[in-house]
């Protein structure tokens, strides 16, 4: 019988994070202060975050210890089982072997736990009682709301409109885990009324969330915000992923020719390939590619630029590929891709071309993901089938070029509370959608006379 899983006892669990700043061949433009225009300093955050993870945010530390305590969380679901597609290898009868880390298995279904879990541990060792968060389809939510009750914090979460109106389980999961889940914009912060003053049906986007949440945080001293995506140490924390990948990848000899990974603000790509950037940082060949939606094409079509990380221009100036703060997605179906940036870290990367980024249609990506549900059985979050579109358009090049290639992917999570979105795309209701140059172009106005990177 051929193999088709790969396990890693839990003694073999990785015992640190890696962190790529140590690595990369260039240095990366500083987060700056919009009043003063300088680079942002750790006391300017204090009031957002606890200072140990502020600390985590700026270090260049390789190696960075993961506390016993976050280990002993990660068990309950890691080391996760690395798979063999080979169902669908033989569907795409292309030569290919594909290989994906299963980041389903986790209580709330995705990679998020992978952070949730360590800054509510960090949040909880700086003394903080209550965690603000927002988000986009409530995968994030429903995974730091567990991580909150594993370590005894409230939380509250400000959802995305279009996502809570499309998603009742995903709240009801926060609601068992203990938390409280609004609907975003909201009329609880300033941020949410002077939205719904303007646009009283604003479906919502992460930016608008992203502001509630922090304003709520910062106006009370006994809370913090939370971020599921974006910053340096969220991508750290994800760095388990790759690195339990890589080990399991030597257990049969295996090296990937290409990783990749679907990209929201970059955390699940960011950590299954970030340990695989410092190989290639250090010379060895291999593509590593991110797919996201063209409906929110931040890499392949906005610039490189300093934005601000939400709507209401609370959060420092941070350089990245951007679409605009003010910039509200088409509501469709893979809400925790339709974020107007992208990680500085992988940003950077893109910029210095260690990163291919590939933008894939939600009919493509539907498409992709029924083929992947029909052949391996598991059903895919939306925002994954954009990483599996990567793979098929992968495979069909292998074909052209009758060249051999290892394709290893991250499958950030399951799609069993997405059902909905499967419902629209089987009932012939979604529709090609590419965001419109004019569109972007008035996106991109919102940065005008801000600094350059
Ligand atoms: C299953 C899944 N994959 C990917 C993403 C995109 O986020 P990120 O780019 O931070 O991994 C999300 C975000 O909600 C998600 O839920």
């Amino acid at each position: 019988m051929e193999q088709v899983k790969v396990f890693l006892e839990e003694s073999e669990i990785p015992q640190q994070w890696y962190n790529v700043l140590a690595d990369m061949p260039t240095p990366m433009s500083p987060p700056l202060h919009p009043g003063t225009g300088k680079p942002v300093g750790p006391e300017d955050l204090a009031p957002v975050f606890p200072m140990n993870l502020i600390e985590q945010e700026v270090s260049t530390e390789r190696w960075i210890d993961i506390p016993e305590d976050v280990l002993e969380k990660y068990l309950i679901w890691r080391p996760t089982p690395l798979y063999r597609a080979r169902n669908f290898e033989k569907l795409l009868d292309a030569p290919v072997e594909i290989y994906y880390k299963h980041e389903g298995v986790s209580p709330p279904g995705s990679h998020k736990p992978n952070t949730a879990v360590a800054q509510a541990y960090y949040n909880k060792a700086f003394g903080v009682k209550r965690i603000a968060t927002e988000t986009g389809a409530g995968q994030w939510g429903s995974a730091l709301s567990m991580a909150c009750q594993m370590f005894g914090l409230e939380c509250r979460v400000y959802m995305v409109r279009v996502s809570y109106e499309q998603k009742p389980y995903r709240r009801l999961m926060m609601a068992t885990w203990g938390a409280e889940c609004i609907p975003s914009p909201s009329d609880r912060t300033a941020a949410g009324k002077k939205i719904l003053a303007e646009h009283p049906d604003s479906p919502g986007s992460l930016g608008i969330a992203i502001s509630e949440a922090i304003e709520d945080a910062v106006a009370d001293d006994r809370a913090r915000y939370s971020l599921g995506s974006v910053l340096n140490h969220v991508l750290l924390h994800q760095t388990i992923v790759g690195q339990e990948a890589q080990r399991q990848l030597a257990k049969i000899g295996v090296y990937p020719d290409v990783v990749m990974g679907c990209a929201g603000g970059g955390s699940n790509f960011a950590g299954l390939c970030l340990p695989y950037v410092r190989d290639k940082i250090h010379g060895k060949k291999i593509a590593v590619v991110a797919a996201e939606p063209t409906s929110c094409p931040t890499m392949t079509k906005g610039p490189f630029a300093y934005d601000f990380g939400d709507t209401a221009q609370t959060t420092p100036l941070l350089a990245m590929h951007t679409l605009g703060h003010d910039f509200v997605p088409a509501p469709i179906h893979a809400g925790g891709l339709r974020y107007h940036g992208m990680a500085p870290i992988i940003s950077h990367l893109v910029r210095e071309k260690i990163i291919e980024p590939r933008a894939f249609d939600q009919i493509e990506t539907f498409s992709a993901g029924i083929k992947w549900a029909r052949a391996e059985g598991f059903i895919s979050a939306p925002e994954t089938n954009h990483v599996i579109a990567a793979v098929v358009q992968e495979a069909e090049r292998a074909k052209e070029e009758g060249k051999k290639k290892v394709i290893l992917f991250n499958w950030s999570g399951h799609g069993l509370v997405d059902l909905a979105a499967y419902d629209a795309f089987l009932s012939g209701e979604l529709t090609r959608y590419e965001l419109p140059d004019e569109e972007i172009e008035r996106a991109l106005k919102a940065l005008e006379g801000f600094p350059k990177p």
